[in-house]
């Protein structure tokens, strides 16, 4: 059974949603569930943009197989790697053989680190801050924005429908309630629940440092906050 939801002509929402999850990441309370959002741009080529978390991993792969309807995925758009985002890139990409992946160069070392056995750098397509690519009917602009909030985060634009796909720089916590456009969005209530993910954020950092957890490099942030997760377990 599949759960989607057409945005334009081309662009149809297949992410999923979470209303058991207690906590983000194991770390950051929620009161109202996760989203997790994917999409699908069929545009003569056909486009993933993002995948998802495993919980919602399998009305995700029901949802992209209902889109493809029997075509092959030709590209994945990875915006960042953090696993709400990113956790069933592996099974798509392997399900998926002929599909190339559109990354930027640190993001590509993410994914080795992300899923050690496996290597997509023959599939990559490697964009640089203000790239522009032509996939199919569609022209789209990858532009980086490091921090926001991991060091590999970019933003894609897409020049033709004038749809700008923001990794996190919007992100909140909460599952939607049927509303995906932001007119249909609370938006002192989310700005509100976004302020405590800052905060939480602030919070996991400082613990980080107080256990003596720290990364090797700047780069290896993510990977100090799961190692504290997994303490705190
Ligand atoms: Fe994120």
């Amino acid at each position: 059974m599949y759960n989607i939801r057409k945005l334009t002509e081309d662009l149809t929402w297949i992410g999923g949603i979470d209303r058991k999850i207690q906590k983000f990441e194991n770390v950051y309370k929620l009161n109202s569930g996760m989203n997790y959002n994917s999409y699908f741009l069929d545009c003569g080529a056909t486009v993933l943009l993002d995948t998802v978390d495993k919980e919602v991993a399998d009305i995700f792969y029901e949802n992209l197989k209902y889109c493809l309807a029997g075509r092959a995925l030709d590209y994945v758009v990875v915006h960042h790697m953090e696993p709400d985002h990113s956790a069933t890139l592996a099974q798509v990409l392997d399900a998926n053989k002929d599909a190339k992946v559109i990354v930027n160069a640190k993001t590509l070392q993410f994914i080795s680190q992300f899923f050690p056995d496996k290597d997509y750098s023959e599939r990559a397509v490697v964009v640089k801050d203000g790239d522009e690519l032509d996939l199919g009917t569609h022209k789209f602009k990858y532009v980086f924005a490091p921090m926001v909030h991991w060091p590999e985060v970019m933003l894609s634009f897409d020049e033709t429908e004038g749809t700008l796909f923001s990794a996190d720089a919007f992100g909140s916590y909460g599952a939607i309630n049927g509303s995906i456009f932001a007119d249909g969005k609370d938006f002192e209530k989310d700005l509100l629940n976004l302020h405590e993910h800052r905060r939480q954020v602030r919070h996991a950092d400082n613990c980080c440092h107080q256990q003596g957890i720290t990364a090797r490099h700047q780069d290896d942030l993510p990977f100090a906050f799961l190692r504290m997760a997994q303490r705190h377990r």
